[in-house]
């Protein structure tokens, strides 16, 4: 994050010296459920973005000390804080980018789709305002269970009659950073330097690291069964989280951090930085099911490509397959709730 604020702030200084008065494009972001666990991480790293210029803070309250707080960090962003149902279109008026951590999070025992009864409804009802009042923003959807809510938030847009597939993203980013924590631990590697894709859902099994295409490759240094524990504890690493705060909440800190990268990356897309791949859970055609999670392109419009799989190898394709039922019942289970069924 700081090499990247040094990196954006060497730009404009170069622009400057050159004669130009450009910098990077002013962008509005929302962060929707601001004044929790998540939200308030999230909103002091957007506030030091170099990517945002306008950050709105909404919660259902709780959002005006928040956006106090914050708004006193000398960085470009202009924070406003919104409390309360009416004050959400004017939260989302002009936004480029929504990110929705708004919903209870886990207690020790929980799944994630035992929150689907309360955060389905959370979201479905954010999303409508978003269809209303910025339906041309990228959605970045972190309410669990992502692998229902980001159909949930797809079904509500097409209802509105402004879905966009390009522009409906399902936060998946903490699956790889704890990926790329725990196999530069194990293989001894820098950690800067290393790449995990994860592709599939957001849950337990749904969640499937692809160490075979990691970088570097550490294959000569992991055996078997490193890789099995290694995937294992990725799948897990949220309920090692949520066991750890023991009925306190699950990640937060880290999932802001994850957050503010993978919110970054859109921003940048839509700036027209041209190299801009992350993994990220969308409505695809690459596997059987009509949502996945692997890795796009993002761009000026959203998500401009998604790309395919690669080469698995035994264990990850028996990985793919062991997913596909608990992930296509996720999906049907968020497409029916929005369609009222
Ligand atoms: P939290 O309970 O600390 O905060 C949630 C916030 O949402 C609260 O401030 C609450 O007032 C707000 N909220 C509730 N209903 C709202 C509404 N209708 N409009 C606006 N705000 C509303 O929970 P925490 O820890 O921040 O987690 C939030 C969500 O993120 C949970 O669903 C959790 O499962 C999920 N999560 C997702 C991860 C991912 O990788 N995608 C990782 C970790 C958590």
């Amino acid at each position: 994050r700081f090499a990247s604020l040094r990196r954006a702030s060497a730009l404009i200084a170069s622009a400057g010296s050159r004669g130009f008065a450009t910098g990077v494009p002013d962008r509005k972001v929302a962060v929707l459920g601001a004044a929790g666990g998540i939200g308030q991480p999230l909103s002091l790293l957007m506030k030091l973005s170099p990517y945002v210029s306008e950050l709105a803070l909404y919660d259902i309250a709780g959002t005006p000390g928040v956006a106090a707080d914050v708004s006193h960090i000398n960085s470009k962003a202009a924070v406003k804080g919104y409390a309360g149902e009416d004050q959400l279109g004017e939260a989302l008026k002009g936004a480029d980018v929504v990110i929705i951590p708004a919903g209870v999070p886990r207690k020790p025992g929980m799944t994630r789709d035992d929150l689907f009864k309360i955060n389905a409804g959370i979201v479905r009802s954010l999303v409508e305002a978003c269809g209303k009042h910025c339906p041309k923003a990228l959605l970045n959807i972190i309410s669990n269970p992502v692998n229902s809510t980001v159909p949930i938030a797809v079904e509500t847009l097409k209802k509105l009659g402004v879905y966009d597939e390009k522009r409906v993203l399902g936060v998946t980013t903490l699956d790889v950073v704890r990926a790329k924590t725990f196999y530069a631990e194990k293989a001894g590697l820098d950690v800067s330097k290393v790449d995990v894709p994860v592709v599939g859902g957001h849950a337990g099994v749904t969640i499937l690291p692809l160490f075979s295409q990691a970088v570097p490759n550490a294959a000569n240094k992991l055996s078997e069964a490193d890789i099995d524990a290694l995937t294992k504890r990725t799948q897990d690493g949220g309920t090692e989280v949520v066991q750890a705060k023991a009925g306190k909440g699950s990640a937060t800190l880290s999932m802001a951090y994850a957050g503010a990268l993978f919110a970054d990356a859109c921003l940048r897309g839509l700036n027209g930085d041209p190299d801009v791949i992350e993994c990220t859970y969308v409505a695809s055609n690459i596997t059987e099911v009509p949502f996945f999670s692997s890795k796009v392109k993002l761009g000026k419009n959203g998500v401009e490509e998604i790309y395919g799989l690669g080469s698995l190898n035994e264990y990850e394709q028996a990985g793919l397959k062991a997913m596909m039922p608990e992930l296509r019942a996720s999906i049907e289970k968020g497409i029916a709730f929005a369609k009222g069924e």
